[in-house]
This record gives C-alpha cells, structure tokens and sequence, in this order.
C-alpha cells in the first residue's frame, strides 16, 4: 500500500510522462534498444534482481526535468535481458525519511518477498543533509509498501552516507554502503543482520587509507561486493580522483578492488583499483546473480555532473540510459565483461566478410552501414603502425601498434571539438561493437578492456569506415539489431 502522498507523486509523475511523450518519441536519438527515462533524466541502476523467473532493473528517475532532484524508482522488467516492460513505478519521495530523494539501492528476495533497500535523502530548510537506510516490500514484485528507516548514520560519517546493495552468506544477511567520513576520505561500510530489520555496523572494510591505499577520493558510491570465479570483487565508485595518465579522466570514476573478503574478521585484503570502463560514459554500476550463476552488470550511460544539462536529447526533455547487460568473469585477476549470450536475439540481416583487408586507405564494404547495428571484427592482424575506424564520422576508433594504445574520439557536445579516452592494449585482436542511434560500447578482445560512450552523429550519416597506414586483416560480421 502507498500513502496517499505517494500515490499523487506517482500520478504527477505520469502526467509528465504523458503530457511530453511526443516530444520524447520524436527525438530521432532515442535509442532503439537500450533501458531509457520515459522522460526525465535517468541516472544509476538500481535493485538488479532475477526474482521468479523476472528480471527487474529498477533506475533512479527525475520525471519533472532532465536535472537531478528527489528522485523516485521507476522499473522495468524482462523475462530474458533483451525485451524490456516498463512497470509502475516502484518507489516515489514521499515520506519524512525520503523527501529529497529514494535514492540508489538494491533489491534481495526474502519468504518469497521482492525486498527494495534504498537510501532516503534528506534535506533540511537549510539545505543540510540527513541520510536514513530504507526498506520496502513487495508481495508481486509490482507493487511496494515503504517499511520506514532501517539504518541510521553511526558515528564517524557525514550524511554523504548511502546506496545499500545487500546479498545473504551463511544465514546472515550484509550491506555494504558508499560512505564518507568525518577526516573527508570514502570508505566502503559493512553492516550484518539476522532479519532484514536490525542491522549491526562492522566498520569500513575499504577506503580512506585502509590497506595501504593512501587517500583515495572524498567521497565513495554504489559499492557492490561479491564473490567470482575464486575471489572477492569490490566495486566503488570514488569521487575525487584527480586525472592520472590516461587514467581518471571523467568526472568522478568507476572501478573494483579485486582480493579476499573475510567474513569472520569483517576484513577486505585487496589489489590495486582498476577502472571498469575506458570511455566517457559510465558510472554507478551494479551486478547480479542470475538464475544460470551468472554475475550480470549493468552500468548507467552517464556521469554525474559531466555536461549533462548539454546532452543534445536535452531538448526533447529526456536525458541518460542505462548500459546492455554484461557478464563479468575474472581472468589473471582483471575483470572481464561480455555482452550477455540473449543479445544474440536482437540480430537481423547478418554482413559478413571474412578475410576482409585494408591497404593503406580509408575503406567501407556494401552493407556495413548503419545506426543501431552489432559489428564484430575477429582475428584482427595489422601489420603496420596503425588502424581505425570511423562511426559514422562522429566517433573514431584508433589503435596505434607502435605505441599499444587504443583511443576513442569523439566530437564534443559540449564544443564540437574532438576529445578522447584511451587505454593501454599491448595487442588488439578482436573487437565488438554495439552501436545504437547515440551510444557505442565497445568489447575489445572479448571483453579485456571496455569503452561505453554516447554520441550524437549527423542524423542521415550512418557510414563505418576502415583505415590504417599499413595492412590490415579481419574477419567482419555485422548485423541490424
Ligand atoms: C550516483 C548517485 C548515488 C545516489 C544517486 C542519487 O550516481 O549519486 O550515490 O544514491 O546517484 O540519484
């Protein structure tokens, strides 16, 4: 049941859907097959959960405009990662302990309930903070009845104190939070409890200096801790991080620990960070386990306080999208994301060319075209210093063998000038590509190195082209999605 101030957000909320579902759908950079806002802007995935045979993918949704605010929980749901429902939506900022925002959070099933965790954000006349840890249930995995504050802020954090993800091991249920304390450092926190309502705080497992890390960030989001393949994965989102190299250069960064966790000492012992993707678009991700076993991530397209209020789609009052699911696997202790196996349903109209080669030019084959396309490029041999592809002349791919480098370009909305992300790759030897009307995710050599990115091509302009300075050899696949 909803009180009778949420059920008139929620109506409020849908009378903005309606009243600019025009406008939404006209805009010819909606994406065809990415989780997009029916208007508003949409930011982190939340309460990923494989419940009775459902998908759920809840988001963090501003229906009113394509700013951040008080934020509800709007929900899609799929029988297979691919075709996609929007549900009611889930959550709206109703109460004294979420006015200001049901703020990011994650889902778990318990005695056959779908369980939502959320972080109610507060803000007093004064514009001060105030964060409680929140619980909502549902019978059907449709309709949620808000059960009040669950966590408090202990001692030692500022109110920057949020996004529970909660898992179960061993009888015992653990959160962990994104969290900041008093001395400014980000701290991932742990909490136990035996029955979803009283929870005991175990302390920060990482961040702020904890295990030789050094200052790393003021602040610490979205923080996900699981186990794979053999070890145990942290991912956070710190903010703060100044740029390193070609490290760190989006606004605030996503990455993971990967070490052992120690339930018994409630002690994290792990690696060095390392970003999950390489590109300009991604942030606050969160993973799954599916029916199959698998861990499933999906990420969000976008980046806090990265020009979003200069996102083209701004005009046709939408903004952000979520990533495509993606497997995670641990390989030599790194990471690994593939698109997930069911994407193969989307395909239609397959191209392909094998043995495809460029010779020191700049070069297209006949039905390569497209904007919402998947295009995989195997056993890739270059033999000269370097290769490129160009998407629709408004991104640009480039490895440089000499160096083992591998860019992303893109023209800037911000200025039209062309800027860049780039990653060290000793060698490239295949390379996966969804393309959608604005978005590229690149997959290279299976999953090793990732790059997510929107961008925002003339909307006529659906040409791919090869080049290299040298010779260039491939297997080309392509299909319309
Ligand atoms: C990350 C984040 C979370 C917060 C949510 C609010 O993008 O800032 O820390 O819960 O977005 O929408």
């Amino acid at each position: 049941m909803k009180s009778e101030r949420e059920q008139k957000l929620i109506e409020q909320a849908y009378a903005e859907v309606e009243k600019y579902e025009t406008l939404v759908n006209r805009d010819r950079y909606r994406l065809r097959y990415h989780l997009m806002p029916p208007v508003g802007l949409m930011n982190d995935p939340n309460g990923l959960i494989d419940w009775n045979g459902t998908y759920h993918v809840f988001y963090q949704w501003m229906p009113f405009r394509t700013g951040h605010g008080a934020k509800f929980w709007g929900h899609y749901t799929s029988p297979d990662l691919v075709h996609w429902q929007a549900a009611p939506i889930a959550l709206a900022p109703s109460e004294w302990y979420d006015k200001d925002g049901c703020y990011s959070g994650s889902a778990i099933s318990c005695d056959g309930k779908l369980v939502l965790f959320y972080t109610g954000n507060v803000k007093d006349e004064q514009g001060n903070r105030q964060t409680y840890q929140c619980m909502a249930v549902s019978e059907d995995g449709i309709h949620f009845t808000k059960k009040g504050v669950v966590i408090t802020l202990p001692d030692g954090y500022t109110a920057h104190f949020r996004d529970p993800k909660v898992w179960r091991y061993q009888g015992h249920w653990y959160m962990i939070l994104g969290a900041q304390s008093e001395s400014g450092d980000g701290k991932a926190v742990l909490f136990r409890s035996a029955d979803l309502c009283h929870w005991e705080h175990l302390g920060p497992i990482a961040g702020g200096n904890m295990n030789g890390l050094g200052p790393f960030g003021y602040m610490w989001e979205c923080p996900d801790l699981f186990p794979l393949d053999g070890q145990d994965v942290l991912i956070v989102c710190p903010q703060g991080l100044k740029p390193d190299g070609m490290r760190y250069q989006n606004v605030y960064q996503s990455g993971y620990f990967v070490g052992r966790f120690d339930y018994e000492r409630a002690e994290f012992l792990h690696g060095a960070f390392e970003e999950l993707d390489r590109g300009f678009e991604f942030y606050a991700p969160q993973t799954m386990l599916d029916r199959n076993g698998r861990r499933i991530l999906i990420g969000w397209m976008g980046v806090p306080d990265q020009n979003e209020d200069r996102q083209p789609t701004v005009s046709h009052r939408w903004v952000h999208a979520l990533t495509l699911p993606r497997e995670l696997r641990l390989t030599g202790g790194k990471l690994r994301q593939t698109p997930v196996e069911e994407l193969k349903q989307l395909r239609k109209q397959k191209v392909a060319y094998p043995s495809a080669t460029v010779v020191n030019e700049l070069r297209s084959w006949p039905g390569l075209e497209g904007d919402a396309i998947e295009l995989r490029l195997d056993n890739i041999e270059l033999f000269g210093s370097m290769m490129e592809i160009y998407f629709r002349h408004a991104a640009r791919l480039v490895y440089n063998s000499d160096e083992g480098v591998l860019t992303l370009e893109r023209k800037s909305f911000v200025n039209g000038l062309t800027e860049k992300r780039q990653c060290r790759l000793p060698r490239l030897r295949s390379l996966h590509v969804f393309l959608d009307t604005s978005s590229i995710e690149l997959f290279v050599n299976d999953g090793e190195e990732t790059f997510t990115a929107r961008f925002f091509p003339h909307l006529d302009d659906r040409t791919i082209l090869f080049g290299t300075h040298g010779h260039l050899h491939m297997d080309i696949e392509k299909w319309e999605l």
